[in-house]
């Protein structure tokens, strides 16, 4: 097992089972990706770093004739993940142990095609390997496709006690704002790759960012 999957396994395995109730209070910004995913019948969607499920399950029950995929690399996250599949009985969903950088739509899901959708919700600050992971997620979406981002923001429009305060607390999470993927972005978009759109959430608390594949 690489150090990936190791790390994220130990940093999951109790929190995993207050995990969904404690997050509600702070990874804000999920419902706002979840409503604006323009989702159709036969669609194949694929969360990276879904952890224990909880958007692919929202997604799964709201729109029964697409297909989700989800992946993580850790497996006591994943094991949360199966266990909500299994109760809330979703045969569209399918989960795998995988990382982000390195998935492939045909190796790792046996698709013949690319996905139609990508997203990371809160995932894409904990992965160091976060561009080789953009590119792997730009590679694995259709053309005219979209990719969303939602993460911490840089907190510019909330007071600074709270903010500093905030991203203390946030370190001991082992996440912070992913300073370099908004410029990162951009710059995919001047080499002709695709388009880019950045919307702040909660006061710059978090936000929301899509990446259209050309
Ligand atoms: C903060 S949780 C977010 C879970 C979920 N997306 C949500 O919105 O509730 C981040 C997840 O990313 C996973 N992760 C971290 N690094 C990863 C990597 N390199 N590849 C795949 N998953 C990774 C972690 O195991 C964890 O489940």
């Amino acid at each position: 097992m690489s150090d990936a999957h190791d790390k994220m396994d130990r940093m999951y395995r109790y929190q995993r089972h207050f995990y969904d109730v404690t997050r509600k209070f702070y990874l804000l910004g999920r419902d706002h990706l979840i409503e604006k995913m323009d989702i159709r019948d036969g669609q194949k969607i694929l969360e990276i770093g879904c952890g224990t499920g909880r958007n692919l399950a929202i997604l799964a029950n709201k729109y029964p004739q697409a297909e989700f995929f989800g992946l993580d690399a850790s497996a006591e996250m994943l094991e949360s993940a199966i266990t909500k599949v299994k109760k809330q009985d979703l045969g569209n969903v399918i989960l795998k142990m995988a990382l982000a950088d390195d998935f492939d739509y045909s190796s790792t899901f046996g698709l013949t095609e690319p996905l139609d959708t990508v997203f990371f919700s809160y995932s894409i600050s904990m992965i160091p390997t976060w561009r080789e992971s953009v590119d792997n997620a730009v590679k694995n979406v259709k053309s005219g496709r979209v990719i969303y981002f939602v993460d911490f923001y840089d907190q510019r429009d909330l007071p600074s006690a709270f903010a500093g305060l905030l991203q203390g607390w946030l370190k001991r999470f082992h996440v912070k704002y992913p300073e370099g993927l908004i410029p990162y972005l951009t710059k995919l978009e001047d080499d002709g790759l695709g388009e880019s759109e950045v919307t702040p959430l909660f006061r710059s608390y978090s936000f929301l960012a899509e990446f259209r594949k050309k």
